[in-house]
């Protein structure tokens, strides 16, 4: 009897077996033909790998252990000891914490280029830079880049544009199709959608950085295990469907938060108001994505009032699962900021990052007029 499954099952193996030493040449001598151990290959990370790869118009991927895990892989894959990056001022704090933290004990060294000049990066370029690290969408206040403009000025500067593409999805914009080296997610967030997996996956067009890749992934053990995988490839299936709903109910909560008395800001690109909206409706495909923010008055009791009294959106310093969430990106993402980069960024006290979910807008709405009123 041949048993077919319809779906890839999860090779739930750390190790694959051969019959002999010629098994064992043919895994070296034809590479992607056999599976020797997990860590350097999986059936269900490989599947996931490609199908993330496919949806960015990439010519190779690897699925990571984390988000973090595939920053680091694409900063490795570029950049070596007495190496320099850029780094746009607006993004995850956990970027800006590895490159400051970790990356310049390896040699590496950072600047961070405000938001403004991400297209004109003269002054900034060093001869040792290699590369520059943005957003398409930034964390947590949802600037828009015109990637196609800021993959022209590093090309101009000899440097690889690595985008950080967690927060539009492919479904939105496609960074390498506008000029990108590199696009990367945190697959823990949209690509996987339901908060139940830690993954991450990096998607390149050049065979030699895809190479670096796979390999960084290796040595450094930075590949995702096959559960993992498994869960996130299940979760992409639906992908487009929920990235159109959270849009559709993200764009109704900014318009409802917008018009709130109790409302001093809102952030999201789906807003006329939003200084990059044109851009954001060319470069997202007409859509805007699930993240925004907002801002209430900038005093601790406000914002834990609204935080006790919400009832559809835990604080879960997250985003992305089909269920809503707030987030308070002082007190978690951005944490590691001083002060002074907090305050610079527009990163206050009365600042709330919420991810909008699948859940039926005019419950969602409601529970937000309840709580602020
Ligand atoms: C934009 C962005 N990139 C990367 C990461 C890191 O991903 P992970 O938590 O999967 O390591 C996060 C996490 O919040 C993020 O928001």
């Amino acid at each position: 009897m041949k048993i077919t499954p319809k779906i890839t099952p999860i090779y739930q193996t750390s190790v694959f077996k051969f019959e002999d030493l010629n098994e064992l040449e043919l895994y070296f001598g034809e590479p992607g033909s056999r599976y020797l151990y997990s860590r350097n290959g999986n059936p269900n990370s490989d599947e996931l790998a490609e199908a993330v790869n496919k949806l960015e118009g990439g010519a190779g991927a690897i699925a990571t252990g984390s988000g973090m895990a595939a920053i680091f892989a694409a900063i490795m894959a570029c950049c070596q000891a007495g190496d320099h990056v850029l780094c746009a001022a607006d993004i995850y704090g956990g970027s800006s914490a590895l490159l400051n933290a970790e990356l310049t004990r390896l040699g590496i060294s950072a600047t961070y280029v405000p938001f403004e000049q991400l297209e004109a990066l003269q002054s900034f370029v060093q001869p040792t830079t290699r590369l520059l690290l943005c957003e398409t969408i930034s964390n947590p206040l949802l600037r828009v880049a015109d990637l196609r403009r800021v993959a022209e000025e590093c090309h101009r500067h000899g440097l690889k544009l690595v985008v950080d593409n967690t927060f539009a999805t492919p479904l939105l914009t496609r960074p390498l199709a506008l000029g990108a080296d590199i696009s990367l997610h945190s697959v823990t967030k949209y690509i996987a959608g339901h908060s139940d997996v830690t993954a991450g996956a990096v998607v390149a067009t050049d065979p030699a950085i895809i190479a670096r890749l796979k390999q960084i992934g290796v040595f450094y053990g930075l590949t995702l295990s096959p559960m993992e995988s498994w869960l996130a490839v299940r979760g992409l299936k639906t992908l487009r469907l929920r990235v159109r709903e959270h849009s559709h109910n993200a764009l109704a909560i900014a318009q409802f938060l917008n018009n709130h008395p109790a409302v001093k800001e809102v952030y999201y690109p789906g807003l006329t108001s939003h200084p990059q909206h044109q851009l954001a409706a060319e470069q997202g495909n007409g859509l805007y994505g699930g993240m925004l923010s907002f801002k209430l008055t900038d005093e601790t009791a406000a914002v834990n009032n609204f935080m006790q009294r919400v009832k559809r959106f835990p604080f879960a310093p997250s985003l992305a699962g089909v269920d809503s969430s707030i987030s308070y990106p002082l007190g978690t993402s951005h944490r590691s900021l001083t002060p002074a980069q907090q305050e610079e960024l527009g990163i206050t006290v009365g600042l709330i990052r919420v991810s909008v979910g699948i859940e039926p807008v005019e419950e969602l709405i409601a529970d937000l007029e309840q709580a602020l009123a």
